[in-house]
């Protein structure tokens, strides 16, 4: 058998040419791993290639990156690189193994009025601090946040009573905050691929905030014929979040707000969204958060993989999320 060349970009995948390298790029997928997470249908459809064409480009990218497995080893040195927020509360920080992980998405879900939305702010100034108080700070590289408002909630006095509160200057505290108010799912997708342009111009973004991550989706996406079209975009923004986390080491911080109406409910299918191995240390959390008596906010950990299903309680203060 001839020796095959080591596949290490889209050029080398069988039957891409230069081509379809050129498509594939245009359509985003920039490298193996863009590729291995495609599904077929939507890699056929955005390039314009048959299926079986398409599935066999996906295999081949899998297959050179190695998936679905990996030594034991390099998952640990991974994960070395995994790097702490802190919520503000020791609770809440111990409830998600030592406060919130990069290279990870957090979903906090809960009804209206249960604190997804100061969480957001206080990520938001708390990655601000130096690495030694919990945040991702380092002595000339201060820490940036990515705020995408689906709502219209986030609120700049917040952020600067917030960083005061924890002795940040607040107008530096709002600078390291570059925010965005999405217009519509798609809009809310784009600006999320717009991250790693961001990053390459120099921001050092450690923290995506998107709040909330389906309000659009349950706006623009009503009666039953098309729920699968929604989840189906959802999984997709899914993916390309978890991708910018696992890619540059960050936080990303979503929040959705489940109602009492179960029609209203938008499952976040995370392991459907990330397609069983393929970027599979990726790792997700969920916080459902409710009101508890006297204005304490309970927080209880669902699905996290090695950490025990429990609950704690926290409150919001002027000063921001505190323990009780
Ligand atoms: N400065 C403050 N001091 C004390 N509590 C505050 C302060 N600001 C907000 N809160 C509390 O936070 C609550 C609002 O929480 P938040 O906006 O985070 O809810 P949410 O989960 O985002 O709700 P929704 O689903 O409507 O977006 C208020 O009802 C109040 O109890
Ligand atoms: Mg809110």
């Amino acid at each position: 058998m001839p020796k095959q060349k080591k596949i290490q970009d889209i050029e080398d995948l069988p039957g891409v040419g230069p081509k379809t390298a050129e498509k594939l790029r245009q359509a985003g997928y920039h490298t193996l791993i863009d590729i291995a997470a495609a599904s077929i249908h939507e890699l056929s459809e955005t390039v314009g290639i048959g299926e079986e064409t398409a599935k066999k480009i996906i295999e081949s990218a899998k297959e050179a990156l190695g998936f679905g497995f990996q030594s034991a080893y390099d998952y640990y040195l991974d994960r070395q690189q995994v790097e702490r927020i802190t919520t503000g509360s020791k609770a809440l920080d111990e409830l998600l193994g030592g406060g919130i992980e990069t290279q990870s998405i957090v979903e906090a879900f809960g009804e209206f009025g249960s604190g997804k939305t100061q969480l957001g702010h206080q990520l938001a100034v708390n990655v601000q601090l130096p690495k030694d108080r919990g945040g991702l700070s380092e002595t000339d590289k201060p820490a940036e946040v990515v705020y995408i408002d689906t709502e219209g909630t986030f609120r700049p006095e917040r952020i600067r009573q917030m960083a005061e509160a924890v002795g940040l200057d607040p107008d530096e505290a709002l600078k390291h905050v570059l925010v965005a108010r999405a217009l519509n799912t798609d809009h809310q997708m784009n600006l999320v691929r717009k991250v790693p342009k961001l990053i390459k111009e120099g921001h050092n973004i450690r923290l995506v905030v998107i709040d909330s991550i389906t309000a659009h989706f349950r706006a623009e996406y009503v009666g039953r014929g098309t729920l699968a079209e929604r989840q189906q975009k959802l999984n997709k923004h899914l993916r390309d979040l978890l991708k910018l986390a696992t890619t540059y080491n960050l936080t990303v911080y979503v929040t959705n707000q489940v109602m009492a109406k179960p029609d209203n409910f938008i499952g976040i299918d995370f392991v459907q969204a990330v397609g069983g191995h393929v970027l599979a240390h990726a790792i997700t959390y969920r916080i459902f958060l409710r009101k508890g008596k006297g204005g304490v906010r309970i927080a209880r950990l669902i699905d996290a993989p090695h950490l025990p299903e429990r609950e704690v309680t926290f409150k919001i203060t002027d000063e921001g999320i505190k323990d009780v």
